[in-house]
């Protein structure tokens, strides 16, 4: 169970949606089902369209962060993650404050998310 918030300048107002226990979904497919306009083009984590901040609202409660060579080949080509940062995640389960919302799933926690999002759309 968890409770997803969506913020983003694109957005009236932040959106609250409820993630059901057991979903594997990623946030970008979380998003999606409740029409969040999340920017997104490959949906495989090779584009770096989906970048979205992650904010924990339990920061202690540590879960293993998953973080594949893809997700980290992309974000640090984004200039969004650091060398400590993926040691953080990797050695101590800190996530870090960057995520590509197609390779991030939900866990079992309340977390923010947000994003730029694209301002020509309506
Ligand atoms: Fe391309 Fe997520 S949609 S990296």
């Amino acid at each position: 169970m968890a409770n997803i918030t969506f913020s983003s300048p694109v957005m009236a107002k932040d959106v609250t949606v409820y993630a059901v226990a057991g979903d594997r979904g990623t946030i970008l497919a979380v998003a999606k089902a409740h029409k969040i306009p999340i920017p997104f083009d490959c949906q495989d984590g090779e584009c770096g369209s989906c970048l979205v901040q992650v904010e924990h609202f339990n920061p202690k409660a540590k879960s293993a962060v998953a973080l594949t060579e893809k997700e980290k080949e992309v974000l640090r080509q984004l200039g969004k993650i650091s060398k400590d940062e993926i040691a953080n995640a990797e050695v101590n389960d800190i996530p870090p404050r960057y995520r590509l919302a197609c390779q991030c799933f939900v866990r079992n926690e309340d977390i923010m998310v947000r994003f730029e999002g694209d301002k020509t759309q309506p």
